[in-house]
């Protein structure tokens, strides 16, 4: 079987959605993308074909749980294979609300899998997350770390890799690339395409890019007693733009067997909250103003990746480092203080 040429991608409005977007049309596939907006807006399309100078082939407005506007999606084109992003995100979000999340990331991934089976779709790239591992401990952690989900976000990805791994031990036409992010961070670096939550970001980046940008006073540092070197939690971040450069090569790999394959996307490398304080004021030139607080129920000290299984299966490694990302969401939050909405009302990026 030859590697895909038409792409179906779910949430291509997101963070990674986006990107991911520009990555494929960069490489000359066909795009089609499923988002109901409830995380970014419809805005990104026009981003993305301006960086890109190409057309996404379709944009439709739907909810991934709706099994019925996905096959008429299905219907209409000619898919060979998904990438699939669409999903809710957010550990505190997930605390105080399990069964959406649960819905959203559990159902929306059954009905997706629900119009693929009904359309003879069999290749499927799920963008997982590092969260699965949850409480396994500091060090390397390996696809063989056994999953420990500490909330229900984490539970919900855990559970539709366990869905899929099912699928593919019965249905063997299946392959499914299972890749388990760590933290994506940064921005395109034309600047035109960024981080822009709906409301008040939750993740570490986007605020502190909020905060040197003068939108927040300053961003509170969850947690100054976990055991790490300098007691704030640590993480493994990767560029987006690394990101999805890994999700367009595991297209390639898509033909190399059928089953599903699991591999950790990250840098290998842990950074504290502290470091990125100082990676992002180095960026933007100034101190960005901070305050440790209590902890946020539901994080671990640390999640650092062993990213050498896909080196060895793809020859595929990570070439951007934080001080890049760093820079890169500087550039994207001086270019769009208010995110896509601002350059709406009249600010041009
Ligand atoms: P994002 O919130 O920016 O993008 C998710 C997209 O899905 C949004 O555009 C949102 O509107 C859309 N969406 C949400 N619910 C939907 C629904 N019911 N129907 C249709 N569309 C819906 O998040 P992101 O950071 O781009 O993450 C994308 C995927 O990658 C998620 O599945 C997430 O679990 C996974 N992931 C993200 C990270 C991270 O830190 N950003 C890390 C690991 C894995
Ligand atoms: C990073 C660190 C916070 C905000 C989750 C998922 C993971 C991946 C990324 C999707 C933590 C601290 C944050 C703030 C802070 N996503 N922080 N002040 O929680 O590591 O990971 O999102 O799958 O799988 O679990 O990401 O960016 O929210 O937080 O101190 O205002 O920054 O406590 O230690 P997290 P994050």
């Amino acid at each position: 079987m030859s590697a895909p040429s038409t792409v179906l991608v779910t949430g291509g409005a997101g963070f990674i959605g986006s990107h991911a977007c520009v990555e494929l049309l960069d490489h000359g596939y066909e795009v089609i993308v499923v988002d109901n907006y409830s995380n970014s807006s419809s805005q990104v399309f026009a981003r993305v074909e301006r960086i890109a100078g190409r057309f996404v082939g379709a944009v439709y407005d739907l909810d991934i749980r709706d099994r019925h506007a996905l096959s008429a999606v299905f219907d209409r084109h000619t898919v060979d294979a998904v990438l699939h992003f669409a999903g809710l995100k957010s550990v505190p979000a997930s605390l105080r609300a399990p069964v959406a999340y649960y819905d959203v990331n559990v159902g929306g991934t059954t009905a997706l899998l629900g119009a693929m089976h009904e359309h003879g779709v069999r290749q499927l790239v799920y963008s997982s997350s590092c969260s699965v591992y949850g409480e396994a401990g500091s060090g390397p952690l390996s696809e063989a770390t056994p999953a420990r989900p500490a909330h229900p976000y984490a539970a919900s990805k855990w559970t539709c890799e366990q869905i899929l791994a099912d699928v593919c031990r019965r249905c063997p036409e299946y392959t499914v690339l299972c890749l388990r992010c760590f933290n994506p961070a940064g921005a395109h670096p034309s600047g035109l395409l960024g981080e822009d939550p709906q409301g008040t970001p939750d993740n570490l980046m986007p605020y502190l890019a909020q905060v040197a940008v003068g939108r927040h006073p300053r961003l509170k540092v969850f947690g100054g007693d976990y055991p790490t070197r300098d007691g704030t939690a640590v993480r493994d971040y990767l560029h987006v733009m690394d990101t999805v450069d890994a999700h367009r090569v595991a297209l390639d790999h898509l033909a190399d067997a059928p089953g599903m394959h699991v591999f950790n996307l990250g840098l290998g490398r842990g950074s504290s909250v502290l470091d990125m304080v100082a990676e992002y004021s180095r960026a933007c030139g100034r101190p960005v103003p901070y305050e440790v607080t209590a902890r946020r129920p539901g994080d671990v000290a640390e999640l650092v990746a062993d990213a050498s299984a896909v080196d060895r299966a793809w020859g595929w490694r990570p070439t951007r480092d934080l001080a890049d990302m760093c820079r890169d969401s500087w550039r994207f939050q001086q270019l769009n203080p208010l995110g896509y909405a601002g350059s709406a009302r009249g600010q041009k990026p």
